[in-house]
């Protein structure tokens, strides 16, 4: 097991490459799973989720290998196991999102619940509601959705809207699964991150016929196939927003490439009315800040509201700002493990059900911390570039499974993070 021990403060300077989106990844990867044949995944992030989504598509039958270049080759000539095995959708639940194509491809699958994780429920009713619509039996046994569509499916109206608007992945199955379902498809309330926008992209070019790309109205006309894909995946807009709170929170200055402003303009206003500077440059941005950091609030909302994802982010940003600031999670109302961890190192956190009150302190003083998930474990190294003295922070895989060699990237720009085995 790694842990990392991060001297602080720092302060960093200096530029910074956004790697390939992982929740764009991830969906494009199984709809490889609709066109028999080698399609090519580009600029596919080194993340242990892309690995752990690897072998699921090999248990499938796929044959997965990764170029020099990073290019990722999935053929899925042969899926004769159309079978999500527990053992691995209990480490990645966005395994979930081969339901929809193998129903397409093979109709029938058999898919492990994915059960919940460390930031809350993660119920998947939606999916099945949506998959249902389109003419697929979907049951539950034995903790595992077994879905049949022996006559293939039937294109209709589908609302995928819940309670905390829409669902991504959810609209994801459910667009892949529409893409060669028989007629016409309209899926309302439909989610609208680029992570979507580029796997439509990605399946209009494998000859899908998906319009309303980008809005809450995703219409698709079935076609009996599609064909392998070549694509390049788009920029981890939480990724580029993770190193932009980066530079806030140790009062640095980071050129910031490969970052689609578009894609994090609520988090860019954010940073502005909090008195951090953002100014488009080239291929992404340069983000500094000077003086003292104003308060805020901040509510998650799906896009292009600010992202849920960089919740734990700035909470340990505005942990350090003088005055009280408020966040209030409203798409994972119990995604908060990381505000027992800050508050270990100083920050005055005070949560009431799914708002927490940030009063700012001075300083963050370092500790030892836990990871918990992926992005409460950005935040804890974040938190570590700005506090006094040494943190450790343990249960690093959290962190690999979504940033790829973080210490390596960091360390160039002025952050001390050393990676120990214990
Ligand atoms: C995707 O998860 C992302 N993961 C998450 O990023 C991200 O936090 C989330 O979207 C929201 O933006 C990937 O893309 C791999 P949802 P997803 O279905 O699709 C409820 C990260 O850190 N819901 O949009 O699983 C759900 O409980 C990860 O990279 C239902 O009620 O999230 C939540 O409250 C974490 N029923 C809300 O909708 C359903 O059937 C949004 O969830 C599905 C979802």
């Amino acid at each position: 097991m790694d842990v990392f021990r991060i001297e602080g403060p720092v302060r960093l300077s200096g530029s910074v490459t956004v790697n390939g989106s992982k929740n764009a990844s991830l969906p494009i990867m199984a709809a490889a799973i609709l066109a028999p044949g080698k399609s090519v995944l580009k600029a596919a992030p080194h993340l242990s989720d892309i690995s752990v989504c690897g072998q699921l598509l090999r248990r499938l039958g796929c044959k997965l290998n990764r170029g020099q270049n990073r290019d990722l080759t999935i053929d899925s000539t042969v899926i004769d196991n159309p079978v999500g095995e527990y053992d691995i959708v209990r480490r990645m639940r966005a395994s979930i999102c081969i339901l929809g194509p193998l129903l397409a491809r093979c109709r029938r699958a058999k898919v492990s619940m994915p059960g919940g994780c460390a930031i809350g429920y993660r119920p998947v009713d939606i999916h099945l509601r949506g998959l249902r619509e389109l003419g697929a039996k979907v049951n539950l046994k034995n903790g595992y959705i077994v879905a049949d569509a022996p006559r293939g499916l039937k294109g209709k109206e589908v609302f995928l809207g819940g309670p905390f608007g829409s669902t991504v992945l959810g609209t994801a199955n459910v667009l892949m699964a529409a893409t060669l379902a028989k007629g016409q498809t309209t899926i309302e309330s439909a989610a609208c991150e680029p992570e979507i926008v580029d796997l439509a992209n990605c399946l209009n070019t494998m000859g899908a016929k998906i319009n309303g790309i980008g809005s809450p109205r995703l219409t698709v006309e079935g076609v009996k196939y599609l064909e392998p894909f070549q694509h390049t995946v788009i920029p981890d807009r939480i990724e580029a927003g993770t190193f932009m709170a980066a530079a806030a929170i140790t009062k640095g200055r980071l050129q910031i490439n490969n970052c689609r402003l578009a894609d994090v303009m609520a988090v860019v206003d954010k940073l502005r009315s909090i008195g951090v500077t953002v100014e488009s440059a080239d291929s992404g941005c340069v983000v500094a800040r000077t003086g003292p950091l104003k308060t805020a609030e901040i509510t998650t909302q799906p896009f292009p509201g600010f992202p849920t994802d960089l919740q734990a982010q700035f909470m340990a940003l505005l942990a350090l700002t003088k005055g009280n600031s408020i966040i209030i999670e409203k798409i994972f109302p119990d995604r908060f493990m990381h505000v027992a961890e800050l508050s270990r190192m100083a920050a005055n956190l005070r949560k009431e059900g799914s708002t927490v009150i940030v009063a700012g302190v001075k300083k963050l003083i370092a500790a030892p911390v836990m990871a918990s998930d992926l992005r409460a474990s950005a935040a804890l190294v974040l938190a570590a570039l700005a506090a006094e003295g040494t943190t450790t922070v343990n249960r690093v895989y959290h962190i690999d499974r979504g940033y790829e060699k973080i210490e390596q990237r960091l360390n160039p720009v002025g952050a001390k993070i050393t990676r120990e085995s214990i």
